[in-house]
């Protein structure tokens, strides 16, 4: 394909985020959608004046935009204009305001990691990189927080509250790449939610440019603070809908006991969730629970030359990790049913790797990309939820934050309006259509499979008071019309 991707060419790649690779014949667009191949354009002279005035350099040069114009998955691309990569929140708004005034869209795009093809435009667009937003502001220590811009990844922010002796507490396979802003956008999971929650829960204020170019700030304020509606939450998960979030305040935490992570290997979902709920208490607080089915174990056990964890007769791995001091005390309410423990860094790190292993394993399948759907469900309906899931994809793949109710669903062998059909049984048990992902590109037909006609109609509304051009991450989230 040609294409490279940021996290290539900074070389940061990290575990399990190995990006996949694919012919340009096999990019289709969301779920349902055939093959599509959109080309580029020149810019428009009337964007490069008005760029020009900002003095935020755009770059044209093809290949370099070729890298941006496709995302993680493979299966998104669009068609860029031009890129910049702003250095401040000034330059930000700015970049909007000249996009504005000349009425081509801006997408906005972080570390591109995003499942959902938010990142990459469905039509001419200047892109706008968050990467160049990378200041980093030292720890504090009495409040526990830490000031990001938009681009620092992940994996610098943790390293950097370790450097402190605190944690960030969102971590994802993406971290070398994903950026606080983009993590903030969509509010992220990944699997530090039981201990700490999600990336909402570690924003403590923030800074955005609105869509119609005012300037929203939030950064500094106290903790409690009730006057009024919180404005700047509602650029989280708003997946660049809004505004362009240009930094982060973010809450950071204590740095738990050594733990130990024990492989169980168990026949339903069900007994996932009740092991789980056996080991962790106020002593030894269980920090992941995690599960993979045994399809998915065995490619990634292969692929990473590991031992296999998993008992013959299990369908289901589940990883445990328990802040028990690394002394494995934390497991003994499931002694019966562990088949591997890992109580140095190396052993706990090589079972996490057959868990982070599996979105890259099967975004790298031959044949065409498999649709991935990001769903979760009450804890009772898991089983329930994978009976419907099967029913209609024999084949698809399972793994997920099994305590969350989340599940990757990766439809392997799906044929038409398949990825539908599991998305109605989603809605059906009550489960949400997107667990952490957010909606995207991907999923955007189908939000009203989670949200009420009033709560779309008001989220448009919203839009349309910042937005009223429909410039900023247009098809994003809400679809056109
Ligand atoms: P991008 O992909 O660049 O963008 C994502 C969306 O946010 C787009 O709509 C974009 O327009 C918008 N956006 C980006 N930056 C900004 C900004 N500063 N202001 C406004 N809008 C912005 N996700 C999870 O939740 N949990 C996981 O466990 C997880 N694991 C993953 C593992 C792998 C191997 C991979 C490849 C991805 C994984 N993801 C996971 C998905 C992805 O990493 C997250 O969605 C992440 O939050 C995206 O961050 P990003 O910087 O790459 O954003
Ligand atoms: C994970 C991504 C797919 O949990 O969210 O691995
Ligand atoms: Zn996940």
């Amino acid at each position: 394909m040609g294409a490279v991707q940021p996290a290539e060419r900074d070389g940061r790649t990290g575990a399990g985020e190995g990006r996949p690779r694919r012919g340009p014949d096999q990019y289709h667009d969301r779920i349902g959608d055939g093959v599509g191949d959109r080309g580029g354009g020149a810019i428009p002279a009337r964007l490069v004046q008005a760029l020009d005035a900002t003095g935020v350099r755009v770059v044209t040069d093809a290949g370099v935009l070729a890298g941006h114009a496709i995302d993680w998955t493979g299966r998104w691309r669009g068609p860029v204009l031009g890129m910049v990569r702003p250095t401040s929140t000034g330059q930000v708004a700015a970049v909007l305001g000249a996009a504005r005034a000349v009425g081509v869209p801006v997408q906005v795009q972080g570390g591109n990691t995003g499942l959902v093809g938010g990142s990459v435009p469905d039509r001419p667009s200047l892109l706008l990189v968050t990467t160049g937003l990378d200041r980093l502001d030292p720890v504090d220590a009495v409040e526990r927080t830490v000031l990001a811009g938009a681009g620092v990844p992940a994996a610098r922010l943790a390293a950097h509250a370790v450097a402190a002796g605190l944690r960030f507490g969102v971590d994802l396979a993406a971290r070398e790449s994903a950026t606080v802003g983009g993590m903030a956008a969509t509010n992220a999971g990944g699997i530090g939610v039981l201990a700490h929650g999600m990336m909402r829960e570690q924003v403590r204020g923030l800074t955005a440019v609105l869509a119609d170019g005012r300037v929203l700030s939030t950064v500094g304020r106290p903790r409690k603070d009730n006057a009024g509606y919180p404005l700047a939450a509602l650029l989280v998960g708003a997946e660049g809908t809004l505004g362009v979030i240009t930094e982060v305040e973010l809450a950071l935490h204590p740095t738990p006991p050594a733990s130990t992570v024990a492989a169980v290997g168990v026949t339903r979902l069900a007994d996932a969730v009740a092991a789980a709920r056996l080991v962790g208490g106020p002593g030894a607080p269980l920090l992941a629970a995690e599960v993979v089915d045994a399809t998915g174990v065995r490619r990634a056990v292969q692929a990473l030359g590991v031992a296999d964890p998993l008992p013959p007769d299990a369908a289901w791995l589940v990883l445990l990790e328990v802040a028990d001091g690394g002394t494995g005390a934390g497991l003994v309410p499931v002694a019966d049913l562990v088949a591997a423990v890992g109580t140095d860094a190396r052993d706990r790190a090589g079972l996490w790797a057959i868990r982070e292993r599996q979105t890259e394993q099967y975004a790298t399948l031959p044949g065409p990309p498999v649709d991935k759907l990001d769903v979760s469900v009450r804890l009772d309906r898991l089983d329930a939820l994978v009976e419907r899931v099967r029913a209609v994809v024999p084949r698809a793949g399972v793994f997920g934050h099994v305590l969350d109710g989340n599940l990757h669903v990766q439809l392997v062998g799906a044929g038409p309006g398949d990825p539908e059909r599991v998305l109605g049984a989603v809605a059906e048990l009550g489960g949400s259509i997107s667990a952490e992902h957010g909606i995207g590109r991907l999923k955007a037909a189908h939000l009203h499979l989670a949200r009420s006609a009033a709560e779309v109609a008001w989220m448009r509304q919203l839009k349309a008071t910042v937005d009223p051009q429909g410039l900023l991450n247009p098809g994003v989230l809400l679809a056109d019309g």
